[in-house]
């Protein structure tokens, strides 16, 4: 049972309720079959767990319904999504990305789509000239993240939307730091919502998952037509952790926040760091236009040491802040883009772009406050 007019929070507690008609089982069963018995009059709702599968359902059923009632795609990682995302266009498209995309974005668009006749624009995606000037005739497609990864750099949802109808193109929005219960692109005109399910929707750093929601049913369906073609779908296990994990999402969310806020705090007034990235940061560029199209700052902090070879000693110092790439789970990780997520870039861009050897990329777990407040204290630098 479910009532459309349930907000997210009531969404999420109640995710994967109600789907065993056999034995009103209150947990999504494990559907761990590959074909489905049929009948002589042909098959059922289901024929090949490829296609579809009940559990997989379950979950696209609740990251639609976090959307806004749209329907969801869900594929074994969030690259994988992606990549059906490109599978949209066809050869001698161009695409427009937000010039700090995740690294393996970055890689997946200049290798193996280049392969096959995409090209792609970087652009500061900040700044709607640049947009515009980066449009061509073939421009059929507009990815960006907003906050972006790593520097948190705010973009317009709805101006982009805008840009790209009146350029025929459609708008993905790479929207895995925020997730639905902080920022529903689809309302602001996006067409489709990217997700890697790794990260917060998941959020216990223990299953590798990707989803895409459409903003009309015409893009579903082919969503859902290339998703079976390509086969990069999840199991049913996985689904059903990813699931049990959502549950918890808003209060995962709001506590992990809670706890950005006061470490961004801590980090911005602190001697031994020169730059702080984060939404709620007064000097933020695009502060005001996150807060107009989020519900919230998130839980991402980047920031900057002044003294670069102060990072490796500050690294090995944390204690209860886990060095390791990935972000969104129960546990704080800390990264270093400039080596790990974004070392697709060649190097002399990323320094062009600000991802130099001294950035740290935080994710803000669900630890107790003040143990992560002391941990940052006694590793950074006096
Ligand atoms: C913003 C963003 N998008 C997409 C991805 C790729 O997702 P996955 O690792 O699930 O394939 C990542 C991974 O770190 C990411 O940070």
């Amino acid at each position: 049972m479910s009532n459309p007019r349930w907000h997210a929070d009531t969404i999420v507690a109640h995710a994967g309720v109600g789907n065993d008609p056999v034995y009103g089982s209150l947990s999504t069963p494990i559907y761990q079959t590959v074909t489905y018995q049929h009948t002589s009059a042909g098959f059922g709702p289901y024929d090949y767990s490829r296609t579809d599968n009940p559990t997989r359902a379950a979950l696209a059923d609740v990251l639609g319904r976090l959307e806004g009632g749209a329907k969801a795609s869900v594929f074994g990682s969030g690259m994988a999504a992606i990549t059906a995302v490109a599978h949209l266009l066809r050869a001698g498209d161009h695409v427009i990305l937000t010039q700090d995309v995740y690294g393996g974005t970055y890689r997946l668009f200049e290798d193996t789509f280049a392969k096959f006749g995409l090209s792609s624009s970087y652009v500061d995606t900040r700044d709607p000239d640049q947009v515009y000037a980066a449009f061509k005739p073939s421009t059929r497609l507009v990815f960006i993240e907003t906050p972006s990864n790593p520097l948190l750099q705010i973009t317009d949802l709805a101006l982009m939307a805008e840009m790209a109808h009146a350029h025929h193109a459609i708008l993905a929005v790479d929207n895995t730091f925020m997730t639905s219960l902080r920022q529903r692109p689809l309302d602001f005109g996006a067409d489709i919502v990217v997700y890697s399910a790794t990260k917060y929707l998941a959020g216990h750093n223990d299953v590798v998952a990707g989803a895409l929601i459409a903003g009309n049913d015409d893009l579903a369906e082919q969503i859902a037509i290339i998703a079976n073609a390509s086969g990069g779908i999840l199991g049913p296990w996985d689904s059903w952790l990813i699931l049990r994990g959502i549950k918890t999402l808003d209060l995962r969310i709001s506590r992990q926040e809670a706890s950005a806020v006061a470490i961004a705090q801590l980090l911005n007034e602190h001697p031994a760091i020169s730059v702080v990235y984060y939404p709620l940061l007064p000097n933020h560029r695009g502060q005001d236009l996150h807060l107009r199209q989020a519900a919230g700052p998130g839980a991402m902090i980047s920031f900057r040491l002044s003294d670069e070879s102060a990072v490796g000693p500050f690294m090995d110092k944390l204690q209860c802040i886990i060095p390791a790439v990935s972000l969104g789970g129960v546990e704080s990780l800390i990264t270093h883009p400039f080596n790990e997520t974004h070392r697709e870039l060649p190097e002399s861009v990323r320094r062009e772009l600000g991802i130099t050897p001294g950035l740290l990329r935080l994710s803000v777990g669900i630890e107790n406050q003040n143990d992560l407040l002391d941990d940052l204290k006694q590793a950074l630098p006096h």
